[in-house]
């Protein structure tokens, strides 16, 4: 996003609580190991490799608070991470990714079904698509799920150093227009980029916001 929707005063609450501490808090692989409800939480999700263990260092200022890694599919459970005393932000296993067996697919996607289906404390799930290539079968699959449980999510495009400025507003049209046939999208995108510094502060500025 070029034009920011919110004035310097939000965009600085956003930078100074994500400058606060923060910790990884735990890694969950079966419901059971789920922390209590204490802190509301901001949820990653999307196809593996999209970028969003890459999107939770940026927005920390934190080169490695969350595993980045070239081989898809290292983060294979719900990673909590602790931030400012104040709120948790969640990394969700990547969808989507080939080299799992249907065995393991499952075992992730029912754990995350479940817990996003029984979250009171779930402000925002923000769905991560690369810019470089739209909605894919697995996420227009997610994004039907979370709208029959009524799970309110937005669209983040990542990696958007990687294509024109046009194509880019392309693609953005496209996916909004598609997306008012989603009752549990939120009509707008945020484009970002980890390398161009793209979308972060106003996306920091909107998590401070969710977390209030
Ligand atoms: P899984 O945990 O395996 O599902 O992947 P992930 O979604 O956490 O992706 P990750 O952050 O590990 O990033 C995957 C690859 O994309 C890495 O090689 C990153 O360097 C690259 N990447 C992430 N964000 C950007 C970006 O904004 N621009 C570019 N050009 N590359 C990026
Ligand atoms: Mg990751």
């Amino acid at each position: 996003m070029s034009d920011s929707d919110f004035d310097p005063e939000d965009i600085e609450k956003g930078r100074k609580l994500f400058t606060q501490e923060c910790s990884f808090v735990l890694g969950v692989a079966s419901l059971e190991g789920l922390p209590p409800e204490k802190y509301p939480e901001i949820v990653f999700a999307g196809r593996s490799n999209v970028g969003k263990s890459s999107l939770i260092n940026a927005l920390t200022f934190r080169k490695s608070l969350a595993r980045t890694s070239r081989t898809p599919g290292r983060t294979q459970q719900l990673n909590f991470f602790e931030l400012a005393k104040t709120f948790y932000l969640v990394d969700l296993p990547g969808y989507g990714y080939a080299k799992a067996s249907k065995k393991e697919i499952k075992s992730w996607t029912d754990l995350m079904g479940k817990y996003l289906r029984g979250r009171s404390v779930l402000r925002r799930v923000y769905i991560l698509i690369d810019g470089r290539h739209g909605l894919k079968s697995t996420d227009r699959e997610f994004m039907a799920d979370l709208d029959k449980q009524a799970v309110s999510y937005q669209i983040i495009l990542t990696k958007c150093d990687k294509q024109t400025q046009q194509s880019l507003k392309e693609l953005e049209k496209a996916i909004l227009t598609e997306l008012k046939t989603n009752p549990a999208s939120h009509p707008s995108i945020i484009s970002t980029s980890v390398h161009k510094n793209m979308g972060l502060e106003d996306l920091r500025a909107e998590i401070a916001k969710l977390v209030d």
